[in-house]
């Protein structure tokens, strides 16, 4: 136990502990039928159409991601104005309907909170913008120019690159009054200044304008970046072929960041009964994270934990986002059961995800998206996900088994994403068509960009997968796979004939299951089992009293494996399997797994 935590309350039941939270990414979600908005892009209305689909499949929060007035040049996540709802969407009152709508099925919904930067469309920023002297111009970061190159062009103020393409400095250059602006994502997304006491009022302002409207809480994006180290000092180079250089570490959980947590929780969070969630990239010391995690932290419920999504990336150079290297089953146990062990210990709290807007496809990464294995993989992951502890977050189609799409998908133009078409555009001038290099980034592309997660929602075999009416044109292509990788299929999918669920039946099932046995699955604490093995992932999952005891066994490969089970876990009876519906096997002192089989076994 963490000696700072004499007294845990890691095990105190909380109804945002308990929660299954679905994540809707909503230009990809549903296209309503019945309002005239069907040109492509989801919106409230079809959102508020699937809440009883959502019930069915055992869902409590749903947390949207934006739909505020945005330009959408990163998909929302550039806000020109917090309080009102991009006509693409819809509108205020349908938000609020649909509030309406899920309080009346007994769910909640959360917002997401973007506040670390504001598009350069708000008005805010084009205030600041109007001249030096303006009200608002220091709710921006705004410095002068280094110098002026050869050319007479001006050099940033340092050499940080921008996160969401890193060929590009991090800094905007404004013309008309002379003075570069921070930008770390893209150049329309501009750095809030929070040593600004007026900005923090005015994001004050924005979560009590969400939290008095009836949303439950917030998720909070890279909220851990809203402190800068003041003196922006140049980063070290770590890759000499490039002008700019990642410089998270002067602005990650910088020199403010609690203080400005603290000072969130004691003017809003406080005084509302909220579920919190950071996106809190580039952290991984617990140290660090329980300060804002920790149970008596003050600051957030829990953040979202990247060491298990950045599994792939190869890191030597800063923010390795378009790598790929080979990764053993041992790695993702032991970051997995890693975290289960120290948010225990340290007395935080873990957001279990596997899936989100900025990732590809989880059946794609972790197990293997072929015909013959994704609803296997798919199933492995969802009996993985609903037996850890923490709260979970499930993102949209993941319920299905939705695959990353085809490397024959033209990069040109089926990548939307500002971050995938700012790769693909340096891979084409670095690499001449025909070259290895070029052949490299796009596999890169079709293993990582997040596009993957973005395509239409599958609904059905219908035209457009049911996302849309057949005479519009979705916003992005929808994967070929439609016909068979479907929602409608799946939840018809005759599994008393078969002898198996499908994957969407069986994430149903394992969400109730896990509410069912919350002490274990959500509060209970957690034993990794035969750690070394390459091929089995095995734990153990306990409440605190003891009472409930669960074994997950899972088959981490391709063929059958055989498993012996500890002699001193005495599994009383085996609960299901992946891949049947009736129980497995007898108890015996070892199983033998199919190809991605997991199963549960019972130990009390
Ligand atoms: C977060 C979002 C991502 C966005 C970025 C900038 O990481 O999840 O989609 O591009 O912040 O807002």
């Amino acid at each position: 136990m963490c000696t700072m935590c004499p007294k845990s309350h890691y095990s105190t039941p909380k109804w945002w502990k308990e929660a299954v939270v679905y994540q809707v990414y909503p230009a990809s979600f549903n296209c309503s039928t019945h309002t005239s908005k069907t040109n492509g892009w989801g919106d409230v209305t079809g959102i508020m159409d699937k809440v009883p689909y959502l019930k069915g499949l055992g869902v409590d929060i749903v947390w949207l991601s934006p739909i505020y007035t945005s330009p959408q040049i990163d998909m929302g996540y550039d806000i020109a104005d917090y309080k009102s709802i991009d006509p693409r969407y819809g509108s205020l009152s349908d938000v609020d309907l649909l509030i309406r709508t899920l309080r009346d099925h007994d769910m909640k919904l959360m917002m997401d909170l973007v506040v670390n930067h504001t598009s350069d469309q708000h008005s805010w920023f084009v205030e600041s913008a109007r001249s030096k002297d303006s009200p608002k111009r220091d709710w921006y970061i705004w410095r002068p120019a280094k110098g002026f190159d050869d050319d007479g062009n001006p050099v940033p103020p340092n050499n940080w690159a921008q996160i969401l393409g890193d060929a590009l400095s991090a800094w905007t250059w404004h013309e008309e009054t002379q003075e570069f602006y921070l930008t770390l994502h893209t150049s329309a997304q501009v750095e809030l200044n929070w040593e600004n006491p007026e900005v923090i009022v005015a994001v004050y302002d924005v979560m009590k304008f969400w939290l008095r409207r009836g949303v439950c809480g917030f998720r909070m994006d890279v909220i851990n970046l809203i402190s800068k180290d003041q003196s922006f000092p140049d980063a070290p180079i770590i890759d000499p072929s490039s002008k700019y250089q990642p410089g998270e570490q002067f602005y990650t959980n910088g020199p403010r960041f609690h203080e400005f947590m603290h000072g969130m929780y004691d003017n809003v969070l406080s005084k509302y009964d909220t579920i919190t969630v950071g996106e809190t990239p580039y952290v991984t010391d617990i140290e660090e994270i329980i300060k804002t995690v920790g149970s008596t932290a003050k600051e957030l419920n829990m953040a979202f934990n990247f060491d298990h999504m950045e599994i792939e990336d190869i890191k030597t150079k800063g923010d390795s986002k378009w790598s790929l290297r080979d990764w053993k089953l041992t790695e993702l146990k032991g970051i997995l059961s890693g975290w289960q062990k120290r948010m225990k210990q340290w007395d935080g709290w873990n957001a279990i995800f596997l899936e989100c807007h900025d990732q590809a496809r989880s059946v794609s990464r972790y197990t293997n998206d072929s015909d013959e294995f994704r609803e296997r993989g798919a199933k492995l992951l969802a009996l993985l996900e609903t037996t850890l502890g923490g709260t979970m977050f499930l993102y949209q189609g993941q319920e299905i088994g939705m695959r990353n799409f085809p490397f024959e998908w033209d990069p040109d133009t089926e990548y939307k994403d500002v971050e995938s078409v700012n790769f693909w555009n340096k891979s084409k001038e670095l690499h001449p068509v025909g070259t290895e290099g070029l052949a490299k980034a796009r596999t890169l592309l079709q293993k990582k960009a997040r596009d993957h997660a973005r395509t239409p929602m599958q609904w059905s075999a219908a035209p457009h997968a049911g996302f849309t009416v057949p005479d519009a044109t979705p916003w992005m292509r929808v994967n070929d796979d439609y016909k068979t990788v479907n929602v409608e299929t799946q939840m018809c999918f005759p599994w008393q004939s078969k002898g198996e669920l499908s994957v969407w039946q069986y994430w149903q099932q394992a969400i109730q299951h896990r509410k069912l046995y919350k002490d274990a699955f959500v509060y209970g604490g957690f034993e990794d089992l035969d750690y070394h093995n390459e091929k089995i992932f095995a734990y153990l999952r306990t409440s605190a009293d003891g009472k409930d005891s669960w074994l997950v066994v899972m088959n981490w490969t391709t063929s059958a494996v055989e498993w012996t089970v500890p002699s001193d876990i005495h599994v009383t009876r085996w609960v299901s399997s992946t891949l049947q519906t009736a129980p497995p096997v007898a108890i015996k002192s070892s199983i033998t797994l199919r190809a991605f089989e997991g199963v549960l076994g019972c130990c009390n």
